[in-house]
């Protein structure tokens, strides 16, 4: 008899071949004998090339199970046995199976598990249970009212937790640390009890659509989003490719399509897909930029040094993205910002000069429109006359890739065609002048190569549903790879984003939120959604103005976010503020106000947790001062659409008791 020993990682494979009769079972016993004596890995008896086993090889089987029990005499295991036997023969497996030994050698258990748990519940008794916790694959009534009616119950102990504050349920200290010793429950629970408990984590969760609430760019949720998300959820459609999202990959084309006409691309030239988040759509246009600055990065790795621009009021990203692709974050160069929060233009064309006279490549300039605290716009207009300007100047044999960071200030697009004149949605004309301004940047997002877009913030869509516009679909050639390479994908259908997206699943419940809400808003219901958002932030952006003792910080941005400063009685809040901004000898001033300014805010998040106050943000470092302090600023940023004129002069009593209330 033959027999050959492969090690594996998981595993020792035993080929035996020929005869296991009286001639050959010592060789057998004594190779396999201590291999399952003293073996951490399981031994696989391949017998698919034994031709024949007598008694005697039946003995020895018996034998290395004695040798096995002896292990497990010692401790280590149950009823496992360390060897099992696969592939044998009809004619094997028969005398195995008259010596009553086929079961035990083939499953490689010494006598059959329990089929009756010795306590709880078996896994027949289990299958009812775990199949109730899925929604029925068929249409069942009882089963499809019972779905039903648990989102019903999970809502109803939401809803029980509105008491009229800003947030849900209680505002409690959280116990981390007991956080951090849990563990995955023996046991499986019912349904009820679960979402019941899931339900409990929302304790304490800002309502975003709350008129109170004004804390941050995030957006309370459609109705027809919430529920594409849910289709999402439930039928978990993958858009790597049409076989796993089928209509679902149409829905991300339309919502594409949409979005590229939205912002003046040709949608015949154009594509766009979701992401994972505004930094995602980052991560792609800087991405493509390096592969056209730098090409061949993809395959042999970053060979030359690239820089990446951006403003100093440009999102973290812009440092995460040159770190996680391998530039180095200090390859970003940072751009000064004027006044009003946009790159001072001056400063990029003297930076872009710099580095191509020493022969630097540029990978990617992110043009922010809407910046993350105050609203600012790059003008993109005029930063890409610049670049192609310097590339012809230069002659370069690329383009510098320019990024629009639009994850905020996209929606504004529904204005590019918006009758500022006939204003027939009758916006004031504080609003309209707001609107027009922000329009008259944005309106420029068809000049940067890709656009991030991110229907969780300004598109009132849930977490997380972003898009990377391409002006230039076959930009995405230079990310895609070979589709071989992936065998186990592809076989059919005709729409295959996943050959360039770096992610593998992609969920479709963000699609279909984003594109529910792109054909629920429409651009009248997004115009009007955004006007009364800029509306309502220029009724407190008024009221600041009228008071003495405030003044709003980022004055020229005319969004749906305001940052402002208030000061104490007697203290003529807009000259100390442009003083304290503007004279490199305020240092002490600033310092002295920004402590002030935080002890305000701190009072206003202890009225939005105890009384009936609002929750806004605060800002340490909204810009650094010319005597190199930070400016600290409270902001308000309106997303809900349920807010009224009524709440801004709140907000205005809630600052006035604050400043009351704290010592100077
Ligand atoms: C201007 C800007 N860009 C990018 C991002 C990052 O987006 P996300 O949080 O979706 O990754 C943000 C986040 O607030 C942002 O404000």
């Amino acid at each position: 008899m033959d027999i050959n020993i492969e090690k594996r990682a998981a595993r020792i494979t035993v080929t035996c071949a020929g005869r296991l009769d009286v001639a050959s079972a010592k060789e057998f016993e004594s190779t396999l004998e201590p291999l399952i004596r003293e073996s951490e890995q399981q031994v696989v008896l391949d017998f698919s090339h034994l031709e024949y086993i007598s008694s005697a090889g039946i003995r020895s089987l018996l034998f290395l199970m004695k040798t096995a029990s002896a292990r497990s005499a010692a401790g280590e295991t149950h009823n496992l046995l360390p060897f099992r036997l696969i592939q044998a023969s009809p004619a094997i497996r028969q005398v195995l199976e008259l010596s009553g030994l086929l079961e035990t050698f083939s499953s490689g258990f010494r006598a059959a598990p329990g089929t009756v748990a010795k306590q709880g519940r078996t896994y027949a008794d289990l299958l009812p249970l775990l199949r109730s916790a899925f929604p029925s694959p068929v249409s069942d009534t009882d089963a499809d009212k019972q779905f039903v009616a648990s989102i019903a119950n999970g809502l109803e102990q939401i809803d029980k937790l509105k008491t009229g504050h800003p947030y849900l349920g209680m505002r409690e200290p959280i116990d981390y640390n007991r956080a951090r010793s849990l563990q995955v429950p023996e046991t499986m629970s019912g349904v009820a009890e679960t979402v019941a408990g899931i339900a409990e984590y929302m304790q304490g969760g800002f309502i975003w659509s709350h008129p109170r609430t004004q804390e941050n760019v995030v957006p309370p949720t459609s109705v027809p989003s919430i529920i594409g998300n849910l289709f999402g959820a439930i039928y978990n459609p993958n858009i790597i490719s049409d076989e796993y999202s089928y209509r679902v990959g149409l829905a991300e084309i339309e919502a594409a399509a949409m979005c590229a006409t939205l912002v003046g691309y040709d949608p015949e030239r154009a594509a766009g897909f979701c992401t994972f988040g505004g930094t995602g759509t980052i991560l792609y246009g800087v991405k493509l930029g390096l592969e056209k600055a730098c090409p061949g990065t993809f395959s042999r790795g970053v060979h030359e040094r690239a820089k990446l621009v951006a403003s100093s009021a440009a999102h973290y990203a812009k440092i995460n993205v040159p770190g996680w692709l391998g530039l180095g974050t200090d390859s970003l160069v940072t751009v000064p910002t004027d006044a009003d929060n946009s790159m001072d233009l001056a400063a990029l064309e003297k930076i872009l000069r710099n580095l191509l006279d020493r022969g630097e490549k540029i990978a990617a300039i992110i043009a922010t429109m809407g910046t993350t605290d105050a609203f600012g716009m790059d003008n993109l207009q005029y930063i890409a006359g610049l670049r192609d300007s310097l590339a012809a100047e230069y002659k370069l044999s690329y383009q510098p890739h320019i990024h629009a960071d639009a994850v905020i200030g996209w929606a504004w697009s529904v204005f590019n065609d918006y009758d500022f004149d006939a204003n027939t949605l009758g916006f004031n004309p504080r609003a309209l002048r707001c609107l027009w301004d922000t329009q008259v940047n944005i309106s420029a997002l068809s000049r940067a190569d890709t656009v991030g877009i991110d229907f969780h913030k300004t598109g009132f869509g849930p977490y997380v549903s972003s898009m990377i516009l391409c002006k230039n679909r076959d930009d995405l050639n230079l990310i895609s790879r070979d589709i071989g390479l992936m065998p186990y994908l592809f076989q059919f259908g005709n729409y295959h984003p996943g050959v360039f997206t770096l992610e593998t699943s992609r969920a479709g419940g963000s699609v279909l939120a984003a594109l529910a809400n792109l054909k629920l808003f429409g651009k009248e219901g997004y115009r009007g959604l955004l006007g009364h958002l800029v509306t309502m932030s220029e009724v407190l952006r008024r009221r600041l103005d009228e008071h003495p003792a405030m003044c709003q910080v980022n004055d020229y941005n005319y969004g749906p976010v305001t940052l402002f400063r208030v000061y104490p009685d007697g203290i003529n809040a807009k000259a100390v503020f442009y003083d304290e901004l503007n004279n490199p000898e305020a240092a002490e001033s600033l310092r002295r106000n920004n402590e002030y300014n935080r002890k305000i805010f701190d009072e206003l998040h202890r009225q939005m947790e105890q009384e009936s106050g609002f929750a806004l943000s605060v800002t340490a470092h909204y810009r650094t001062a010319a005597c190199g302090e930070p400016v600290l600023a409270i902001k308000s940023f309106v997303m809900s659409p349920f807010i009224e004129e009524q709440h801004m002069q709140g907000l205005i009593s809630c600052l006035e008791k604050a400043r009351q209330s704290v010592s100077y």
